[in-house]
């Protein structure tokens, strides 16, 4: 009888399965497919009455972010050709006017890749390969554009303690903020993508919406004034933004069809800083809230007083069209795009006696102190677009960089202390609290509960910050978490609803119940979501009374999150798990052997050869559960608790 107590492991997985938002954007074909292309008509149609705007637009790099190989190939192919890496070698030749890559594995295996697509041209050039299957490999080999040289794409991507190095499908975690009208086009039985999209670039719909409407309407009635378009500047500030936050922000993608105007928490949540618990080796955010990688603006200024106090937006610095900084003339002395607002600090004097530092010195401009070069990751540093003060107090004691020490790169932090207290005595204090929480609660330690619980009910605190701490409150088992983040699924901020929620979906507390229904009816999707995925998790597989049909709705809601993204392997394995725990094994079985097909050799490979064995030790298969089980340990000899289970599944064929 002790294979039992497999059943409960399997129950208790679903805990495990909170990986369910822990994947990296990915997407996939559903039966609305055809509908999300309906009404585009594409920029050169735009650009036939908008000349201006078009020629603009096709300088910058929105227009170009991903180009067929030929003319835009900027690694050289030729000379300088060849790099190593840890035992195996790439040379990147041309023949024929096409260009290629030859690999040669560290076993001696050698593959031949053509490259069909650029990626990038600012600081670094990707090699994408069409492969037969219709994945679209990004190649390792990546071309330096700055310092003009190549080298192995893991050098800036980060592959943890799984691999030397981690293989990406562009068509499966990149193609979404990289391009236009895109379909994903994935198929799960055969196995195979036929993705395919619009424009190589970020074309205008994508920042305006659907045009042929207002197309037809303006070509029929020029004189209209009910133009049928979405205007940026119409929308409030918060919303507008999230016409640029849907790329320039990392974030669980919960349903295809985002479209600029529409509320974006029916279709992303922002990866806010409890996501990457397990990847803190290289998190995008510093544990103070500011960013560490790139292509995080809209999560930084998210923070900023600007924003939330000045409403300023990227298109109060930034040109949409045009949009490239290096033709954008107020970047030649950045202090303008701060005096738009702080109209005192435009004048010298005043600039003198706030920086401390000469006029014209590069230590006297705003964006020094205030925007550091201190987001990192393409060998090269970008702005920090929190706009916050340096705080070099959190250099000394949790290694986040600060502004004065950027620059003055032969001086320590505790120097930078001292002149910041001499300049500065009125700073404010306390500004490490943030920091030593997030450090604390990354490392589960107890003592982060009350500094999370405080800056969770802090309305002075911002959004990510609320949103983080709630999020890493769901590690913490017992009544106080819980109470705080019971408290927090009443807040008027979205995010920190939805990761209160799915907190909760760990600190499991009868008293949440009520609110979790309440939740049901939320006007976010993405908190429906967490909401219903809580209450499945602590066992309600179904409701009666009022809210049956709010929860049916939920319901469905989470079962086409599931089939919406099929080729990605945590949400198959979690699907699984979902048939697991309302009995339907036959159907978990199904998809937890789909997860594995996806990918066999990924880090998600020994979780779904595990799961395959669980479902069959439930079945009563033992000896297909055996061997499953054998798999897993094949894939890592370490998974879980395998080893354990094999021995109850040999006791139980004994019985
Ligand atoms: C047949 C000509 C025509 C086409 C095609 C066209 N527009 Fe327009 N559009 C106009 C005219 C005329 C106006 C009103 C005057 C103006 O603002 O230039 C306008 C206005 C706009 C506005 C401002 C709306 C407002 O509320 O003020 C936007 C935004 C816009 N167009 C975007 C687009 C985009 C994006 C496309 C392609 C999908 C497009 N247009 C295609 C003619 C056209
Ligand atoms: C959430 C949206 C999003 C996703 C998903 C995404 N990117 Fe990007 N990517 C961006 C944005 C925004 C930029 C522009 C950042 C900038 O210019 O600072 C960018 C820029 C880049 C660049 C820099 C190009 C240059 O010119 O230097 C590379 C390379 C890149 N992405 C690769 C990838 C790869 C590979 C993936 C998939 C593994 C990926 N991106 C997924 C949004 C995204
Ligand atoms: C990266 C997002 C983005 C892209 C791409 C983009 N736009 Fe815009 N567009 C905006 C924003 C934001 C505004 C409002 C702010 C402004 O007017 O500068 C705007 C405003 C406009 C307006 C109204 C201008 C006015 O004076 O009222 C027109 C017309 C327009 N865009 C046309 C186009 C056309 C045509 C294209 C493609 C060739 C395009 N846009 C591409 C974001 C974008
Ligand atoms: C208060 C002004 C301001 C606001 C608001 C602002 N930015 Fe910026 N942004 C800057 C400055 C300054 C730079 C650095 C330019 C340079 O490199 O010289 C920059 C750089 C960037 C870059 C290029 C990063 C790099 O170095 O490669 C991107 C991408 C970007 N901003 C996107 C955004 C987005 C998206 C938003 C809105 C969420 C935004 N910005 C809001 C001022 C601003
Ligand atoms: C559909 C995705 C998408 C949207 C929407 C989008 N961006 Fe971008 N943005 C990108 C990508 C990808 C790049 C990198 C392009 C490249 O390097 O070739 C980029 C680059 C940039 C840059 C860097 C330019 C430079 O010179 O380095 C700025 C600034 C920027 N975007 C601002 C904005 C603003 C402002 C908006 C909203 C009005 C916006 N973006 C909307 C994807 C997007
Ligand atoms: C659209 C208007 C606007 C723009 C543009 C703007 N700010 Fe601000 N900023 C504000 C407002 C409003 C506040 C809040 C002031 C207050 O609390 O009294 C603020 C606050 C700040 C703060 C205080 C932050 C804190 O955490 O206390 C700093 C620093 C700052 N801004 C720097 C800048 C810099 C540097 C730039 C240019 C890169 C800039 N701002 C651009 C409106 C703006
Ligand atoms: C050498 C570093 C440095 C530079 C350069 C700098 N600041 Fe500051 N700034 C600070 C520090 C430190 C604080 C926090 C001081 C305090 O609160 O007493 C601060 C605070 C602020 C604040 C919030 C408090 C207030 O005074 O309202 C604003 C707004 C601000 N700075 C804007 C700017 C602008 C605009 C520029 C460019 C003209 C600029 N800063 C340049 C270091 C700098
Ligand atoms: C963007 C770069 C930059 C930043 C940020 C910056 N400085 Fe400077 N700093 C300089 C430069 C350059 C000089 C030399 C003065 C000149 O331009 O002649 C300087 C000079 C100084 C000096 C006097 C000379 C010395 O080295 O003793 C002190 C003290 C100083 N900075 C402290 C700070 C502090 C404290 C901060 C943070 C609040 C800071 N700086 C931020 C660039 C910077």
């Amino acid at each position: 009888m002790r294979v039992r107590n497999i059943i409960p492991a399997a129950c208790s997985l679903l805990i495990l399965a909170l990986a369910l938002w822990l994947q990296p954007p990915s997407s996939g074909a559903s039966p609305s497919t055809a509908d999300w292309r309906k009404g585009y008509v594409g920029s050169e149609t735009c650009g036939s009455c908008h000349e201006q705007k078009h020629q603009e637009w096709r300088q910058s790099l929105h227009s170009r972010m991903i180009q067929p190989a030929g003319n835009h190939i900027l690694g050289d192919f030729e000379k300088s050709n060849t790099i190593n890496h840890k035992g195996a070698s790439f040379r990147m030749f041309k023949k024929e006017e096409a260009f290629w890559v030859e690999e040669k594995q560290r076993d001696g295996k050698q593959v031949l890749y053509k490259v069909d697509y650029t990626l990038g041209s600012k600081r670094n050039q990707h090699y994408i390969s069409l492969r037969p299957d219709g994945r679209m490999r990004v190649l390792f080999p990546t071309w330096d554009v700055r310092q003009g040289k190549w080298f192995h794409s893991s050098e800036i991507i980060p592959t943890g303690h799984h691999a030397d190095v981690s293989i990406q499908y562009w068509n499966q975690h990149c193609y979404n903020c990289h391009v236009s009208q895109k379909d994903q086009g994935f198929d799960i039985q055969s196995n195979t993508y036929r993705t395919s999209f619009t424009e190589t670039g970020i074309n205008c719909e994508m920042c305006h919406g659907p045009g042929q409407l207002h197309s037809e309407r303006m070509k029929k009635d020029p004189d209209t004034l009910d133009f049928g378009i979405l205007h940026p500047s119409s929308l409030p500030p918060a919303e507008q933004m999230m016409v640029c936050v849907q790329c320039h922000t990392p974030r669980v993608i919960v349903q295809h069809g985002f479209q600029p105007g529409k509320n974006y928490y029916d279709y992303y949540m922002p990866t806010l800083m409890h996501f990457y618990i397990e990847r803190w080796y290289d998190p995008p955010i510093w544990p103070d809230g500011r960013m560490r990688r790139f292509a995080t603006e809209g999560a930084a200024l998210w923070q900023s007083q600007c924003f939330l106090k000045g409403e300023a937006t990227c298109i109060t610095c930034h040109e949409p069209h045009l949009n490239t900084i290096k033709r954008d003339a107020r970047y030649r002395d950045t202090d303008v795009l701060c005096s738009q607002c702080h109209k005192s600090l435009s004048q010298e004097a005043e600039v003198a006696g706030h920086t401390h530092h000469p006029l014209g010195s590069t230590g006297s401009q705003c964006i020094g102190c205030h925007m550091p070069l201190e987001t990192n990751m393409m060998q090269d540093q970008q702005r920090d677009h929190s706009i916050s003060t340096p705080v070099p107090e959190n250099t000394l004691k949790y290694a986040v960089p600060n502004a004065c020490t950027t620059c003055h790169t032969d001086q320590t932090a505790d120097w930078a202390v001292q002149w910041m207290d001499r300049w500065y005595p009125d700073r404010p204090k306390g500004s490490t609290r943030r920091a030593e929480a997030f450090v604390q609660a990354q490392q589960r330690d107890p003592a982060a509960i009350d500094a999370l619980i405080a800056m969770l009910k802090d309305p002075s605190e911002n959004v990510v910050i609320r949103g983080s701490a709630a999020g890493f409150l769901g590690e913490y088992q017992g009544e106080k978490a819980a109470q705080a983040l019971i408290g927090a699924l009443g807040d008027p901020e979205v995010m920190v609803r939805a990761e209160a929620a799915r907190s909760l979906s760990e600190v499991q507390s009868p008293q949440a119940l009520a609110l979790l229904r309440k939740l049901l009816r939320d006007s976010n999707r993405v908190v429906r979501l967490n909401a219903v995925f809580a209450l499945v998790k602590m066992g309600i597989l179904e409701m009666k009374g009022p809210e049956a049909d709010a929860f049916q709705r939920a319901k469905s809601e989470l079962e086409q999150f599931f089939n919406d993204f099929p080729d990605v392997q945590d949400i198959r394995i979690n699907l699984g798990t979902y048939h697991a725990v309302h009995g339907r094994y036959l159907l978990a079985l199904q998809e937890y052997k789909n997860a594995l097909k996806l990918h066999s050799e990924s880090r998600h490979a020994p979780k779904a050869a595990y799961y395959i064995g669980v479902t069959y030790a439930q079945l009563g298969l033992y000896n297909q559960a055996l061997s499953s089980f054998e798999k897993t340990l094949q894939l890592d000899p370490d998974f879980r608790n395998t080893r354990d289970l094999m021995e109850q599944v040999r006791d139980a064929m004994k019985q």
